[in-house]
């Protein structure tokens, strides 16, 4: 495993920045109630099998980050935890996927994608205003919280760190906005329905360092309210923001594990090829 520690070693100052690791091996997969369990999963797009019997438990209040190289299935599992493959027609899913104590594969659907709000690797604001472009779900969803639509786009826009930036041109288009603001507006869009659940599929793809930096920083905050999952190709970006990883290869979840322990001592040789970059 010295090869692992010599060849990553940005991880230990990142991970020394995160007081509220769980400590006990007890804690350690499973400090709380899961917030998804999956068991079993299988993906098919027509013939092609996408996903082979996955199981894992997404850890509620924490960031699990999922890496892997191109074409192992990070994006599949993702938008299988809101349902997004439906739009694929092709696509077929077997196995339980469970919220808390219900079954995503039979509740409703507008119900599910209420509890679980996702942001792609594009950002994708509506061709709206800024305050639009947030009010939209709200409206969508019978706006009847108490205090004015605005204040809720305002508290929105905030736990989105992006508030400061766009106070004073809530009206301009969303289009005007930078790459990274207008990711972080999805964010703000997706937060304003209160989710459980944040999806993220590689949020910063497209992203400079500083708009990253941002955006990372956010997701610290956001696991406060909410249970947070993150598809990357940035292993250091797993490593800095995760408390959870799980190491996909070829459709199969090879290893999931508290992040220190993906990156610093992982069980199986197939993650330590990953994260030292013999492959990727
Ligand atoms: N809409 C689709 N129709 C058919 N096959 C698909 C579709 N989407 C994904 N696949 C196939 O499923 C497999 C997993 O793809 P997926 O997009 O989940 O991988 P990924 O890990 O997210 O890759 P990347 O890192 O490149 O985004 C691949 O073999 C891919 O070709
Ligand atoms: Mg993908």
């Amino acid at each position: 495993m010295a090869t692992v520690m010599r060849d990553f070693n940005l991880l230990e100052e990142p991970l020394k920045e995160k007081p509220d690791l769980p400590k006990s091996p007890k804690e350690a997969v499973n400090p709380l109630e899961p917030k998804f369990r999956v068991s079993n999963l299988n993906v098919f797009y027509g013939a092609t099998q996408a996903l082979h019997n996955v199981s894992l438990e997404i850890p509620p209040n924490r960031i699990t980050a999922l890496i892997g190289p191109s074409g192992c299935g990070k994006t599949s599992f993702l938008r299988v935890l809101n349902r997004m493959h439906e739009t694929v027609s092709t696509s077929r899913v077997e196995g339980q996927v469970l919220l808390g104590e219900q079954n995503i594969l039979t509740m409703d659907v507008t119900q599910l994608r209420r509890r679980v709000g996702m942001v792609f690797q594009k950002s994708n604001p509506f061709p709206k205003s800024i305050f639009e472009n947030v009010a939209y779900g709200l409206r969508v969803n019978g706006w009847h919280r108490k205090g004015t639509l605005h204040d809720a786009v305002e508290a929105s826009l905030r736990r989105a760190a992006l508030w400061e930036e766009v106070k004073d041109h809530l009206h301009k288009s969303a289009y005007a906005l930078s790459g990274g603001q207008q990711q972080r507006l999805c964010i703000a869009r997706a937060l304003a329905i209160e989710p459980e659940v944040l999806l993220l599929d590689e949020p910063c793809s497209a992203l400079d360092p500083i708009a990253t930096a941002k955006i990372e920083e956010l997701l610290f905050r956001l696991k406060e309210i909410c249970t947070i999952v993150i598809v990357t190709h940035n292993m250091q970006q797993a490593a800095r923001v995760s408390e959870f990883t799980g190491f996909f290869l070829l459709g199969k979840l090879i290893e999931f594990n508290k992040t220190a322990v993906i990156f610093k001592t992982p069980a199986r040789k197939e993650t330590e090829d990953y994260i030292t970059g013999r492959f990727g």
